[in-house]
């Protein structure tokens, strides 16, 4: 990690990145080790009781999800999978894989933590859904080739060490002609330029070493956090033999600037938003 920091500034993300880079073995587990401290809940990053226990609580953490993001709640179809085999890569909660599984889809989420794994686990189990759940890493999964019709992944390759081993992994369980949809860190975002200017230059970390890259682990979640542009994006995924099929750019309910009024909010996220979503495909036929 580049430079120091002093108390003052220290935040929650940056505090666990150094806790756990003290103690992790090895690139992964320093991943793995971060989620398993921070389990995704949507809730409060420094709150007591984050981790769910009831069905009300996944209910909650549901509620949130869907409240938080236009994208899902509108233009996102998760009825379209009845019946089709369905992957939640990195399904944390698994507030994903419930929702597919209740429109119908037969539904696999895997997760590299145990965190993860427990709370995706008690969800199915509280909703009564018949979802598979494994503990297993993005970059070198244990399914067969051609083991699904779907990937979805929301807010999670960002983050591991190695992207791009993942997306072969991606496109290697997808079958011939499957599709997915992952979301990941907008590069040509207000968050990465405006806020990492804010820390570099108003709260000075230029000074202690900071770069607008390494400044990020202020204020982003994940050991590791890459943001891409959409040409980054596509490019890897083509790297892979995946095409983009379409983007969408999109951020949470909190605005994205303080005070301004809602249009220009609306605006700056439909461009300039933190989230980049990329619906893509694997060809039916790879030798055509
Ligand atoms: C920001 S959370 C998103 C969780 C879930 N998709 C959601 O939106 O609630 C990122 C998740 O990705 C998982 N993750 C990170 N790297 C992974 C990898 N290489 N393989 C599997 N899961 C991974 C983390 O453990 C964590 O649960």
């Amino acid at each position: 990690m580049k430079g120091r920091t002093n108390g003052q500034d220290d935040t929650v993300f940056i505090r666990t990145k150094t806790d756990v880079g003290k103690v992790a073995q090895d690139t992964q587990d320093s991943n793995r080790m971060w989620w398993e401290r921070l389990p995704m809940t949507y809730a409060d990053w420094e709150g007591q009781n984050r981790i769910p226990k009831t069905e009300l609580d996944f209910k909650g953490i549901e509620d949130e999800v869907f409240s938080q993001s236009p994208f899902l709640r509108t233009k996102f179809d998760f009825s379209r999978f009845k019946g089709q085999r369905v992957l939640d890569l990195g399904c944390g909660s698994g507030v994903f894989s419930c929702c597919l599984a209740k429109h119908g889809a037969v539904v696999t989420g895997i997760d590299l933590t145990e965190a993860g794994i427990n709370m995706a686990k008690s969800n199915t189990r509280a909703q009564g859904l018949n979802v598979s759940i494994i503990r297993m890493d993005a970059e070198k999964m244990a399914f067969a080739d051609a083991s699904f019709d779907y990937v979805f992944s929301w807010g999670v390759l960002h983050h591991t060490k190695h992207m791009n081993d993942a997306l072969t992994e991606v496109h290697r369980v997808l079958k011939p002609g499957g599709r997915g949809l992952m979301m990941v860190y907008h590069k040509n975002s207000v968050v990465y330029y405006v806020h990492g200017l804010f820390w570099l230059l108003l709260k000075g970390k230029l000074f202690s070493g900071y770069s607008l890259k390494s400044v990020q682990d202020f204020y982003t979640d994940g050991y590791y956090h890459r943001y891409l542009s959409k040409s980054e994006l596509a490019m890897r995924l083509k790297s892979v033999g995946l095409k983009s099929n379409r983007f969408f750019v999109t951020q949470y309910r909190k605005k994205i600037l303080p005070l301004i009024p809602n249009w220009l909010d609306q605006a700056l996220k439909n461009r300039f938003g933190m989230c980049l979503i990329v619906e893509f495909e694997k060809a039916a036929d790879e030798s055509a």
